[in-house]
């Protein structure tokens, strides 16, 4: 069931995305479209080129514009991407990006912070589908979180009161959060999904998580064909490691949605394999996989590119390219059932450049 579900997976998962106006799939669906290829940092560079090389491949109608996002800082001291990754991505509207370094407690921000703010990357989505062949506790896993990306926890205000008090704020609006609902019930309407459950504190954090579900409740009502469910975001831990099987559509704001995505990544085997994009109110998406760096083993063509792969695959459903996609998929599930050649945190003992070149030799017979 696994590489069935995905492909069909894969393929809904774009059905939102290519319905948002300012995106239309049509606009992408014939001759050679640029991307913006941010590779990132650590084995960011590694497994963005073999990316790369599987679309080659795959003569994917592809060419891509790699630009770097290091921080700079811009007029008034403000932190910003380089002025021509971001004339890239306005040009292209669709960017893939490998994993970027962020310093912890001192010098930038979090450039993945930055990215969604520049480009409004408010619904981040990330489909969970068990892999057929790659043996986790968990099986026939089939959901969705679609987290709000722009405000709550990660709204960067952050101040010192006086010494040895801090505050953070949560920022929680009307406007992201019934934006993000409305994503959430479209999506499901639109991928046959049945059901969306909204996950929050709003018995704890009354005001702030109270706004955002009573936005759920309200786009709820404006889609009855859906089932609308509310839970603890504490409950909802404890199901979803207990069955999984049970949840279909999640939305939740930004926080929740970091952790519990990165949760339900790990019942189909982690963050390596996990899929994610970022979509936008303004037509620009950016997919992404959804590990970090690993400077523990970067530059030791050592990677997985599966999650940034199957990220690419999303990013070619979204612009139309379906049959590219669905070979690349094809040929990346086959390599995987084998067993034959796999990365090392997939069980395996091979290269990155070895397990590429496989999905490629896959992806030319396949032709
Ligand atoms: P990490 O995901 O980089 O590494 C955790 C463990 O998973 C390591 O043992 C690593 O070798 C392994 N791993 C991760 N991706 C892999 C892959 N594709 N193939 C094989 N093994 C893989 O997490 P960590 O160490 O917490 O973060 C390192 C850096 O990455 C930090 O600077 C952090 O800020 C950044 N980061 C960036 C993200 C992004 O850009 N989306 C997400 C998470 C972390």
């Amino acid at each position: 069931m696994a590489g069935n579900a995905w492909r069909s997976l894969l393929t809904q998962a774009v059905g939102v995305a290519v319905r948002k106006p300012a995106l239309a799939s049509a606009s992408f669906s014939r001759g050679v479209k640029t991307v913006t290829m941010i590779p990132g940092d650590g084995i960011g560079p590694e497994i963005s080129a073999a990316v790369m090389k599987i679309f080659e491949a795959a003569k994917a109608p592809i060419t891509w514009e790699e630009r770097n996002v290091t921080a700079i800082k811009g007029p008034g001291g403000r932190w910003m991407i380089p002025p021509d990754a971001k004339e890239s991505m306005d040009r292209s509207k669709i960017g893939l990006k490998g994993p970027l370094k962020t310093p912890i407690a001192a010098g930038h921000p979090s450039m993945n912070l930055l990215l969604r703010k520049t480009f409004d990357l408010y619904a981040n989505v990330r489909p969970c589908v068990s892999i057929e062949g790659y043996k986790t506790p968990y099986t026939d896993v089939n959901l969705v979180t679609i987290r709000e990306n722009t405000e709550g926890e990660y709204s960067g205000i952050e101040h010192m009161i006086v010494d040895g008090v801090v505050q953070s704020i949560k920022l929680i609006t009307e406007n992201a959060s019934r934006r993000i609902a409305e994503y959430a019930f479209e999506y499901a309407r639109n991928n046959k999904r049945t059901s969306v459950t909204a996950v929050h504190k709003a018995n704890i954090m009354r005001m702030s998580d109270g706004l955002f579900l009573r936005k759920c409740r309200e786009v709820a009502e404006n889609y009855k064909d859906i089932k609308f469910t509310e839970m603890y975001l504490d409950t909802v831990c404890l199901n979803m490691v207990q069955d999984p099987t049970q949840f279909d559509v999640l939305v939740m704001p930004n926080l929740y949605g970091d952790i519990l995505s990165d949760l339900c990544a790990g019942l189909i085997g982690g963050l390596g394999v996990t899929p994610s994009g970022n979509i936008g109110a303004n037509g620009v998406a950016i997919f992404e996989s959804v590990h970090g760096t690993a400077p523990d083993i970067a530059g030791m063509d050592l990677a997985n590119p599966t999650a940034l792969l199957l990220s690419a695959v999303m990013m070619l459903h979204h612009m139309g390219l379906h049959d590219h996609a669905d070979k690349i998929q094809t040929a990346c599930f086959d390599t995987i059932r084998d067993k034959k050649v796999l990365t090392k945190d997939l069980g395996g003992s091979a290269k990155c450049s070895e397990f590429t070149a496989e999905i490629c030799r896959r992806v030319q017979d396949l032709d």
